[in-house]
């Protein structure tokens, strides 16, 4: 296809504000999928597919219009923790359409979305969406977008994604606006890979934006970062469903496919380029996605280990970002440290472990990733807090991030309650209209990885919205709490908090398990303890109760039953020190809060 007919662009938009119906009205006015065909959210596949095992998702979509263009949508995932991806989806488009509820105006992820949108230089269309709504604002909202993104609030389209109306102009106005993408045709072939996934059928199925030159069904293709080549089995468009074609040239979006078996080996952001005649340069910067959280999973069932060795494997090939390692707690037996982008990365991946491969895992307390230097001038990183150094430490890095709250001016002040009880510094406040504020905080990611959304929501009713990335590290007064049974470290609880909220944490803890571990035949003390230092105390008083002495006479099989019962229990019970623990007290203490 001749360039200058290709329109390349994305939908931003925040959460539930209609992306995904808006794509599919575009699917069926551009007659891409016909009506017997269509169903809701006719994209998102992944539910479906994994149901079924199949992980082929879709992430660009050709549509003809007008029989003169080709318009490629480019999906973009949505959530923060992986914005890494999204910002390679966004390179690999010229424009954007910046989505916004007519009955809810901007929220923070239409702004974090729209600022990346302008870093990549992308055209920038405005569109009010779901104006059938009675409670529908467009008015008011073109406003707050124009005084946004400059200019007239005029110029704001107003669509229905529900009903398809303004659709239409919408389709026309990305052709006028967004601007044809422009590469050397001649140039060694150059594409980027904005996304991987991995078919089980088909191997690895990689898309790619074409920048320069062509690639043709049946070359050698190479992957600049590693020098690794691949014979290409197959390669086409997605139109709705993967479709071969006679190559690709620049401009145009489409599919590879080699048969290799792990998305490592096609990773999001590499270059593809041919092998008998290889591009010099790779396009744009590359780097791997690193885990900003940490947490250990285990096996509720000890047996479970292989299997879920096995599971992380598989989930792996899916999932460049996913990181594992085996480690051993003494409260939890064998599992995995695993790291991941962030907590919703980390629920994707657990949920996935537990439906797809049956398991029930336990996880303990996320952290982040702590750079430690010590006084000898050596440096470490620390992923497991249990792994902190106890030698002379000299300075202690924490990740910040930079968050962006939206929320209505009734509740700025609960909102900066919030985020300074969390270390918060404030770091700019703007008002996008006179009911509507932006503040901008730099946070120690550690803060708000816990309940820091739920909080938020539930001090403004509902009515904030949240976005952050990460920026830099800072030094930080940080120490590791550690919880003791009897003397005993406990692996599983330790913790690295703030110096402040080091007492909190301990007694909390120590509460917890005072409560939740029985009594044994002697006292077990529960301590908090930075280094040497306690800092709080629970006891566990001692009872000496026969068990068997509330059984009357000789009644010999209701004892044995009993102890029988008392065997069975055991097993479930881990040792510490001399003290037993049932594992339900490690797991109830670990999944609260
Ligand atoms: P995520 O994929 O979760 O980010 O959401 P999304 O942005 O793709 O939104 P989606 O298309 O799933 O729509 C969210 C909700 O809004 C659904 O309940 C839709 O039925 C509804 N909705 C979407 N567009 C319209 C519209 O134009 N009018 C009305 N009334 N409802 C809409």
């Amino acid at each position: 296809t001749d360039p200058s007919r290709i329109r390349n662009f994305c939908i931003i938009a925040h959460i539930d504000h209609g992306k995904s119906t808006l794509a599919d009205r575009m699917l069926q006015l551009t007659g891409v999928v016909d009506q017997r065909r269509m169903r809701d959210q006719y994209l998102d596949r992944m539910d479906i597919e994994r149901e079924r095992g199949i992980t082929i998702k879709s992430q660009a979509v050709r549509m003809p219009w007008r029989d003169e263009f080709v318009l490629n949508m480019i999906d973009t995932p949505g959530h923060v923790d992986f914005s890494y991806e999204v910002s390679r989806s966004l390179e690999a488009c010229e424009g954007a359409l910046l989505l916004v509820d007519a009955a809810q105006g901007v929220e923070a992820q239409t702004l974090a979305n729209l600022y990346m949108a302008m870093e990549h230089d992308l055209a920038i269309i405005p569109v009010l969406n779901k104006i059938d709504l009675p409670a529908a604002q467009p008015e008011k909202y073109a406003e707050e977008l124009a005084h946004l993104i400059g200019g007239d609030p005029a110029d704001c389209l107003r669509v229905s994604g529900k009903t398809g109306d303004g659709v239409t102009e919408l389709l026309d106005r990305i052709v006028e606006q967004v601007p044809a993408p422009v590469g050397d045709p001649d140039a060694p072939a150059r594409a980027m890979i904005f996304d991987s996934v991995y078919d089980v059928y088909r191997g690895v199925v990689t898309f790619v934006r074409m920048v320069d030159g062509r690639i043709e069904p049946r070359e050698r293709i190479r992957m600049m970062s590693t020098a690794a080549t691949h014979e290409l089995l197959e390669m086409g468009v997605i139109s709705p469903e993967p479709t071969p074609s006679g190559g690709l040239g620049v401009g145009e979006v489409g599919y590879l496919m080699t048969g290799v078996k792990d998305v490592r080996q096609s990773r999001v952001g590499d270059t593809v380029t041919i092998s008998s005649r290889p591009a010099s340069e790779p396009l744009g910067g590359y780097q791997d996605p690193q885990p900003m959280v940490y947490s250990g999973l285990y096996p509720l069932d000890g047996s479970d280990y292989p299997v879920l060795r096995d599971a992380l494997d598989r989930l792996k090939l899916n999932d460049a970002a996913l990181a594992f390692e085996p480690e051993t707690s003494t409260a939890l037996g064998f599992g995995f440290r695993c790291g991941f982008l962030g907590l919703l990365h980390l629920e994707i991946v657990r949920e996935r472990l537990e439906r797809e491969f049956n398991l029930d895992l336990i996880s303990t307390a996320p952290n982040v990733v702590y750079r430690v230097t010590m006084e000898d001038g050596t440096e470490l990183a620390v992923t497991n807090p249990s792994e902190f150094p106890a030698g002379k430490i000299a300075t202690v890095y924490e990740p910040m991030v930079k968050a962006t709250v939206l929320t209505p001016n009734d509740y700025v002040g609960a909102v900066m309650e919030l985020c300074q009880g969390r270390r918060g510094q404030l770091q700019g406040m703007d008002y996008l209209s006179p009911e509507r504020v932006e503040l901008r905080y730099s946070l120690p990611l550690a803060e708000i990885i816990y309940d820091f959304f739920d909080q938020l929501k539930s001090r403004t009713k509902g009515y904030a919205s949240l976005d952050y990335e990460a920026t830099d590290e800072l030094p930080s007064d940080l120490v590791k709490v550690d919880i003791l049974l009897q003397g005993e470290t406990v692996d599983a609880f330790s913790a690295i908090v703030h110096k402040d909220k080091a007492y909190r944490y301990g007694l909390s803890i120590a509460e917890k398990l005072r409560s939740l571990i029985p009594r044994q035949q002697f006292e077990v003390p529960i301590q908090a303890a930075i280094g040497n230092r306690v800092i709080a105390r629970e006891t566990i008083r001692a009872i000496r109760k026969d068990v068997l002495a509330k059984c009357y006479g000789g009644d010999v099989t209701r004892k044995r039953k009993l102890l029988e019962r008392q065997k069975e229990g055991k097993k479930r019970m881990k040792m510490v020190g001399r003290v037993e623990v049932p594992q339900e007290a490690f797991i109830a203490a670990l999944s609260t809060d």
